[in-house]
């Protein structure tokens, strides 16, 4: 590795359950470095560091003035995300952003004009975009193989216990986790069903809090949502299925249908064409193990944050290499402002019990 190409030197922000993932996925690439934590927690922030030989801070500001550091992974709490995103931009500093992008669409737009300035670049994570299950169905949607997309269901069917909601002050809240199993839990699976069916432009939804005590948020919503292009989509999140099943994305076209479950692709059938199949198709139509032959069998996507997979390491693949060549990464601003878009529309929607309309992403900033 030339010295233009040396590792890049990341300090994690947030010592928490993601920030701990951060640090062992930076610290596992050959291109990117780990050098700090920050965690206004003390004992948080030394810990991690000293797990890693790193120097620990309690404020963000003290790696933001570091020259040596050319990036910062913000882990903390959502609502905090687009400030902090802001001061590290305009410290000069990449900015890898967890999701969600932030918890309102107003400190969202702030961000993507502070961006859309800054000579730094800024991803926000939604790691199942790369799963190879994605990314065999976003190639064969591309393509056409799917023909017209028609309908779509996205369903998480976790558990979070009351213990979850107690274990962070933040949890649970409208201020700073922006809502509950929707924008914490389903956004991963409601941004792979945006990416693939493209503009949303209006959702009516309901939302209730119907296992836990003490939350100002939802632990349970269901929402349709119809596309730009006619398409009709079905959304299903919710904390409060026990024991947790899983997590579910199903795609239907004219020419072919596909099924992600739980990060594997467990139905896929491209290319057909339906208007000269039998009047009720059918047949052993599954070519999963075909166009995906070795998949991961690993734990399910709703277990413990210690299961998961190394999605997150190919997001920053894709990240690093977008500012070593000056590109733009996969997940940029004004795609993850999209995401958020929907999901604050579903809350809207639930709680005035009227369809909304979803801003298009030109009117957010995006
Ligand atoms: N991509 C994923 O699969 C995934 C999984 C889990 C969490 N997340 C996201 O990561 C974020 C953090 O979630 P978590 O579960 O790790 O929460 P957590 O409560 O376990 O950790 C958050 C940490 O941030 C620290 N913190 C609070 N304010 C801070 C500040 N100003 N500067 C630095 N640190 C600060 C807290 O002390 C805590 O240690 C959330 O936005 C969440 O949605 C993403």
């Amino acid at each position: 590795m030339s010295e233009a190409e040396s590792p890049l030197r990341f300090a994690v922000v947030g010592c928490g359950v993601i920030g701990r993932h951060h640090a062992a996925v930076i610290t596992g690439r050959p291109d990117a470095e780990l050098a700090a934590v920050v965690d206004p927690v003390p004992s948080a922030a030394d810990e991690l560091a000293a797990q890693y030989g790193v120097t620990a801070y309690n404020d963000l500001g003290d790696v933001l003035a570091r020259d040596d550091i050319d990036g910062v992974a913000l882990c903390t709490p959502s609502g905090d995300h687009a400030e902090q995103a802001v001061l590290a931009l305009r410290a000069g500093k990449h900015v890898v952003i967890e999701k969600p992008l932030d918890v309102d669409l107003v400190a969202a737009a702030r961000l993507a004009e502070v961006a859309n300035r800054s000579t730094a670049s800024a991803t926000v994570i939604s790691q199942h975009r790369f799963d190879p299950a994605t990314e065999v169905v976003r190639a064969a949607v591309e393509s056409g193989k799917l023909g017209r997309l028609t309908s779509a269901v996205a369903s998480v069917a976790w558990w979070r216990s009351q213990s979850y909601y107690d274990s962070g002050a933040w949890r649970g809240t409208k201020a700073h986790d922006g809502g509950g199993a929707l924008i914490n839990q389903s956004i991963h699976t409601i941004d792979l069903l945006i990416w693939l069916l493209g503009d949303p432009v209006e959702v009516t939804a309901y939302s209730a809090c119907l296992a836990h005590d003490g939350l100002d948020v939802e632990d349970t919503a269901v929402a349709v949502i119809r596309f730009d292009s006619g398409a009709l989509a079905v959304v299903h999140g919710t904390t409060a299925a026990y024991p947790g099943t899983s997590a579910r994305l199903q795609v239907h076209g004219t020419h072919g249908s596909a099924i992600i479950d739980d990060d594997r692709l467990v139905y896929f059938h491209a290319g057909g064409s339906g208007a000269e199949a039998p009047a009720y198709g059918g047949g052993d139509t599954n070519q999963a193990a075909l166009v995906l032959p070795a998949q991961d069998t690993g734990p399910s996507a709703g277990a413990e944050p210690s299961a998961l997979s190394n999605a997150h390491s190919l997001q920053y693949a894709d990240f690093l290499t977008a500012i070593r060549t000056g590109t733009e990464p996969l997940v940029t601003i004004a795609e993850a402002t999209k995401t958020l878009a929907v999901i604050l529309a579903i809350y809207d929607s639930a709680a005035r019990h009227v369809p909304v309309p979803i801003p298009s992403a030109a009117s957010t900033g995006g």
